[in-house]
């Protein structure tokens, strides 16, 4: 598969030449030509659903850092990250980052995690986040700030960069052998799922006696609450039919509204997921990798280890279920739902489109705006079919310069209450502020899709943008990540 050139974004001057660049791509992507200043901002406009008020429609979406202690508590590089995300102004803060519910369910070994000695450093994030807040918009009404709680699941990597230590849900053809899963290899018992459940009720209940405004029950990304969601191959009643599928999601619900009654609850979830993508191996070599293409797949029709997935074609998107998910939630009473999509393990075009690959991933399949519009329209679809939910969109980073007016559009045309920003709140959160206040936008801090806050993490350094935050450019982590990133040169995509 050939990829056509794709358009540098910095290249790109003027909006107009944006928008035609869409066009030339067929994409249906809103973009306004002016932003709106201040009090008329579409993107400074309140939102109130019931008890729910949220004072703009900027959202923090949660990014990890990988440098909390060894046992689950944050430290500096972390909480200067909160006081990033406060400075941003966002009213928003949708979790944070990913806060495991237990030492054993965390992604990798400096993740923070809910325990009793991590309670002081989790309320100093969200304490240092308000004060910050407080001095970028003046106060803090209408500022919510949320924990994501999570379970890593096929993810755990608790101990040691070096060890991974899974817990599955049920046998993936294909990811199984990614991650080298003898035959044998256990799947988590129902009586060990119900110990997760707990752990999850006391980490909500935690995070309410820290103050926070909700927790985010995490369902994206290949996780443990994702792999629920497509555990149609699990016997036993955590698989099979939805009903047994979302069994996780209301037990957990259940518990916190017993043990936390009047914290909220949210769910951010992979809205649709696709068959996993690998480098071309016709068009890798010399340390290059190729561009990304589907596992093959042929002789597992129709699919059954996906979510959001059409099973006679795995790469396309099928919105059936996370309806009936959505539904449920309401149902539930959640109104706050952040959409997202994919997994950064296994397809991550698709989940944080990129002009350049992290060095575990691919060369971009598609021009990365593709991957952009399709986060964009399945939460513009979805907003539609439910609109009393409060919906965050994601995977807005990759249009760099013209963030804010793509950002402007899409609330005011409705096809999502608030515009999440992850990747570039790493190097540049006052973006919505300096748009709407009428100062330029600074060019040079815009994130360029390098990477390196992937590439970093996936070599055992922290997390953060290694190019263009001058913490991170200047520090003895960025000459590691040189060096680690001279001996696996992924090359560069084809551009023009
Ligand atoms: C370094 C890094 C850390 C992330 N950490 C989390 C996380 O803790 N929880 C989560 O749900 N998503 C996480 N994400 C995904 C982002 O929230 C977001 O979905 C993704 O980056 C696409 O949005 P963007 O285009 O604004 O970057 C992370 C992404 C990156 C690049
Ligand atoms: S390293 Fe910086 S520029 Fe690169 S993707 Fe991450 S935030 Fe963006």
């Amino acid at each position: 598969m050939s990829v056509p050139a794709i358009l540098r974004l910095g290249s790109v001057k003027d909006v107009s030449r944006f928008a035609e660049h869409l066009r030339a791509l067929q994409l249906q992507i809103p973009c306004d030509s002016e932003i709106v200043r201040a009090a008329d901002s579409p993107l400074l406009a309140p939102l109130e659903r019931g008890e729910i008020k949220i004072g703009n429609r900027i959202a923090v979406n949660p990014m990890e850092g990988w440098d909390g202690t060894a046992d689950g508590r944050p430290t500096e590089n972390t909480l200067r990250r909160w006081r990033r995300f406060g400075q941003s102004g966002a009213k928003l803060i949708w979790g944070g980052e990913a806060v495991a519910v237990s030492h054993g369910g965390r992604a990798n070994p400096n993740q923070l995690a809910v325990a009793e000695q991590t309670r002081a450093g989790l309320a100093q994030l969200r304490e240092a986040l308000i004060a910050e807040h407080k001095q970028a918009a003046g106060s803090d009404a209408g500022l919510l700030v949320g924990l994501q709680l999570t379970h890593s699941g096929r993810y755990c990597k608790p101990n040691s960069q070096r060890r991974a230590e899974p817990r599955i849900l049920y046998r993936h053809p294909i990811l199984d052998r990614r991650l080298g899963l003898p035959p044998d290899f256990p799947v988590l018992t129902d009586g060990e799922i119900a110990g997760i459940v707990e752990e999850f009720h006391r980490a909500a209940r935690t995070a309410w006696e820290l103050g926070f405004d909700f927790v985010d029950i995490k369902h994206c990304h290949g996780y443990l609450g994702h792999e629920f969601l497509s555990a149609h191959t699990r016997e036993g009643k955590y698989g099979g039919s939805f009903e047994n599928r979302t069994r996780f999601l209301r037990e957990v619900v259940q518990g916190i509204r017993e043990a936390a009654p009047r914290l909220k609850i949210g769910v951010r979830f992979s809205a649709f997921d696709s068959v996993p993508f690998h480098p071309d191996p016709a068009q890798s070599g010399n340390g290059k990798l190729g561009p990304g293409i589907p596992e093959p797949h042929a002789d597992l029709l129709p699919y059954r280890w996906g979510f959001g997935v059409n099973a006679s074609d795995p790469t396309e998107p099928d919105l059936a279920e996370p309806i009936r998910l959505l539904a449920l939630l309401e149902s539930l009473h959640i109104v706050l739902v952040n959409v997202t999509a994919g997994s950064p393990y296994y397809s991550p075009h698709i989940q944080r489109p990129a002009l350049y690959p992290p060095s575990d991933g691919y060369q971009p399949p598609e021009d990365p705006l593709v991957g952009v519009a399709r986060q964009m329209e399945a939460a513009r679809e979805l907003k539609r079919r439910f609109p009393n939910l409060i919906f965050v969109g994601t995977a807005y980073s990759y249009l760099q310069d013209f963030l804010p007016q793509v950002a402007q559009a899409a609330v005011r045309e409705n096809w999502v209450d608030a515009v999440g920003m992850g990747r570039m709140i790493l190097t540049y959160p006052e973006i919505f502020l300096d748009a709407v206040q009428g100062r330029a936008v600074q060019h040079k801090r815009i994130c360029r899709t390098f990477s390196d806050c992937t590439t970093a993490p996936r070599n055992g350094l922290p997390s953060g943008c290694y190019p263009l935050d001058s913490h991170y450019k200047n520090s003895a982590m960025a000459v590691q990540l040189s060096a680690l990133k001279k001996r696996a040169r992924p090359g560069t995509p084809n551009e023009h």
